[in-house]
């Protein structure tokens, strides 16, 4: 965390407002830049640029920059698969913030929920997380996601193999938290 992140208070993170748009062909520098950062590396396994490119292209996928700040600066972006499914069950495959700790993460997922709930169909949101993302996982606990289980030492990495913590929303949990006013209206 960088001494601007820090200074970051958890009202103004309350605050912090995003909008996501379409990622472009020539967003793509960006994107893999973030992902190749090593700051990020440790928490996801970064595809190559022609799977961001099928990505953008599929209707399946639904492929997300984040952008926020007053300029509306591109802040990350986030990807959504299986919004054709007929299962109606979309995962969150992969989100990432540049600047970290000031409130991006939270209020871009709770416009991916929107958008995945309201927009896409959504009767179920799921999305994995490493169990060491001590981060990732506090938002999405924090954010209303029900763990449902963990796959056991599914991913080799450098550093040997590591679990996964599978979490969903169902849709009627999602209907409850906005009743609660803890989710974008509609
Ligand atoms: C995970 C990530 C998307 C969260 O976005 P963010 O903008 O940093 O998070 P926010 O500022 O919105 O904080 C959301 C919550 O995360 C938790 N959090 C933030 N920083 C944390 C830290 N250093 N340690 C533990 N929890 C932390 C807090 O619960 C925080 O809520 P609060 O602000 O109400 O206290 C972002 O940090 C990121 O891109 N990380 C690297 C890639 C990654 O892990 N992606 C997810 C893969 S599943």
């Amino acid at each position: 965390m960088t001494a601007a992140n820090a200074a970051a208070s958890s009202a103004e993170r309350a605050a912090t407002r995003v909008r996501l748009r379409p990622t472009m062909q020539s967003d793509l520098e960006f994107v893999l830049s973030l992902e190749n950062d090593p700051e990020n590396l440790p928490y996801i396994t970064p595809w190559e640029r022609t799977q961001h490119e099928a990505a953008i292209r599929f209707p399946d996928f639904r492929h997300f920059i984040l952008e926020g700040g007053p300029g509306l600066d591109a802040e990350g972006f986030l990807i959504l698969i299986g919004c054709k499914s007929r299962h109606q069950s979309l995962e969150l495959k992969r989100m990432v913030v540049r600047s970290k700790g000031q409130g991006f993460g939270r209020a871009a997922l709770r416009v991916a929920k929107k958008v995945a709930f309201d927009d896409l169909g959504a009767h179920r949101l799921w999305l994995d997380v490493k169990t060491h993302n001590v981060r990732a996982r506090a938002l999405y606990d924090s954010e209303g996601f029900v763990v449902e289980g963990v796959l056991r030492e599914s991913v080799r990495t450098d550093n040997g193999f590591e679990s996964l913590t599978v979490m969903s929303m169902l849709l009627p949990e999602f209907a409850a938290r906005r009743e609660r006013a803890l989710e974008v209206r509609t």
